[in-house]
């Protein structure tokens, strides 16, 4: 593959939007940030200098990274954050994945405005699976603050109070005209009659999954999270917090104005019921003379809030192409087997010194993690101890009816700490997620793993039976990918092989969620051999 060079100057520049200006950290003064366009197997190599007030890091989001976890990003896990005044060269591998992907900063809420997309093309002289588009369109859904977020996330960590919800949505960094003072700037896309467009979909949004569709046009989803998959042909999308979608557009439609639409799936922000900025649009917009409307159509295609019906009908389709040109390798045998409890909790505050009885916590097998000081890899790589602990368990502390809102303080109480899973090399890996209704608490969580993709091999409401969901699963076609919803108060199983030895965060990728510990690590240990070990350390 080639080699590629890029600068990222991150600094504070400001923004207006909903009537309200403010300043906020972003890439090369824009918002969202510049795009990656590179070529399968390529190299990348990007300068990030902090030019900011406070630190952070930026992951490169779905891409494997063989053997080098020194690249990967989440603060504290592989690296400690960029001090302002520096800069960091992250060097990006690119192995497997093609198609849409996308970069964000890893360092608490700073992705809300630091994030682009990544976008991979074929090998040079191939071609799609799919009939060559004629243009490409990027699309990023992302969530506005009308306050300067960091603060108050700062704020409402240390005093144990619920995190900031967000004030209107975004398609291209605008909110779109049905928000006050947004209609000038609606982001418009012009095309012509008769040709195809690559949409290109990524949704950068911290707490919300998304439904999107563009009034009276059909869209056909070929691929997802960097893999190609059986083309679905649908009137909308459900895309989650983390995902991205190639999507397929064909300009077939009598010359006009047309909304392209994105509203919340589903959020844990409590105000959503009389959240009036819920909706935000775009235009698509053909070229020729006609006379406009006073308004573009809206799609009446996109489902509302909470159709959990709606959501399942599109994710339920999700195939990947399973074919001889691209294959898949879904582990028939599997050698660890783990069964997660996906919980919000609490933490009472005499552990955590916050100022009232108890904070809002998540966890993972009872584990809600708490960042260390000394990255984990930093710590794994040169035997540090004291950093992390190697007691993940494979299996809950107790069983309950996870589907029942409990309120039992021996379940709602969480512990905290630093556990990660050690997993040999090449290990099969299946692990079965359980959603839970603790607390009344009941939510889908988009869980995301760093370092590999997976494969999901079955999904259902309620309670896993393990002796009957199995036989249910699909070991043929299932979807690859690096993001993926356990349904609320529901079950998601996943496969796949540690093949990739290094230190890799796993978490939901909600970032409530998220910032109230969420998330573990997997350490992967070496093979035996110089191509199946860690990389040497970049020299800085
Ligand atoms: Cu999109 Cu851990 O990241
Ligand atoms: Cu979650």
């Amino acid at each position: 593959g080639d080699v590629h060079h890029y600068d990222f100057v991150v600094r504070e520049k400001n923004f207006t939007r909903l009537c309200q200006t403010k300043s906020m950290l972003v890439v090369n003064d824009s918002f969202p940030g510049p795009e990656i366009r590179v070529h399968k197997g390529d190299t990348v190599y990007v300068n990030v200098h902090n030019q900011g007030y406070y630190g952070f890091t930026i992951h490169w989001h779905g891409i494997k990274q063989p053997r080098n976890p020194w690249s990967d990003g989440p603060e504290f896990i592989t690296q400690c954050p960029i001090p302002p005044g520096t800069n960091f060269t992250y060097e990006v591998i690119l192995s497997e994945e093609e198609g849409t992907l996308w970069w964000h900063a890893h360092s608490d809420w700073t992705r809300a405005s630091v994030h682009g997309s990544f976008i991979i093309l074929p090998v040079v002289g191939t071609t799609f699976p799919f009939p060559q588009p004629d243009e490409e369109e990027i699309i990023i859904l992302g969530s506005w603050y009308t306050e300067e977020l960091q603060s108050v996330v700062d704020e409402d960590m240390e005093s144990g109070r619920d995190l900031p919800s967000s004030d209107a949505y975004t398609i291209n960094g605008q909110p779109g005209d049905l928000c006050p003072c947004s209609s000038e700037a609606t982001y418009r896309r012009k095309v012509d009659y008769g040709k195809t467009y690559l949409l290109r979909i990524v949704n950068a949004n911290l707490n919300a999954e998304i439904f999107f569709a563009i009034a009276q046009h059909n869209l056909t989803v070929v691929g997802l999270d960097g893999a190609y998959i059986k083309p679905i042909t649908t009137t909308f999308i459900m895309i989650l917090p983390g995902q991205t979608m190639d999507v397929l557009l064909e300009a077939n439609q009598p010359l006009g104005q047309y909304y392209m639409a994105a509203r919340l799936f589903w959020t844990e922000d409590p105000q959503v019921d009389n959240f009036d900025h819920a909706n935000s649009t775009a235009i698509l917009e053909y070229n020729g003379n006609y006379t406009s409307p006073t308004s573009p159509s809206f799609p009446r295609t996109l489902p509302s809030y909470f159709d959990m019906l709606g959501a399942l009908s599109f994710t339920g389709q999700i195939r990947s192409l399973a074919t001889p040109e691209y294959p898949i390798n879904v582990p028939l045998n599997v050698t660890t087997k783990m069964y997660i409890v996906v919980s919000m909790n609490a933490l009472y505050c005499e552990h955590t010194g916050c100022d009232s009885d108890y904070e809002i916590a998540a966890s993972l097998n009872n584990n809600s993690w708490a960042n260390p000081s000394t990255d984990v890899l930093q710590a794994y790589y040169r035997n540090i101890s004291g950093v992390y602990s190697t007691d993940f368990l494979d299996q809950p502390l107790s069983h309950y009816n996870y589907t029942e809102a409990i309120f039992d303080p021996d379940i709602v109480y969480t512990s905290q700490g630093r556990k990660v899973k050690v997993l040999n090399y090449n290990e099969s890996v299946e692990i079965v997620f359980q959603g839970t209704n603790v607390l009344d608490h009941s939510m889908s969580h988009p869980i995301h793993l760093h370092g590999n993709s997976f494969y999901v091999v079955g999904f259902g409401l309620g309670i896993f039976d393990n002796e009957t969901d199995p036989k249910g699963f699909n070991l043929v076609d299932p979807p690859q990918v690096t993001t993926y919803a356990i349904p609320k108060t529901g079950w998601l199983a996943i496969r796949f092989i540690a093949d990739n030895p290094g230190v890799w965060f796993w978490h939901c990728h909600f970032e409530k969620h998220l910032s109230w510990g969420m998330e573990a690590v997997f350490i992967v240990k070496n093979g035996g051999t110089a191509e199946t070990s860690i990389r040497d350390p970049p020299s800085y």
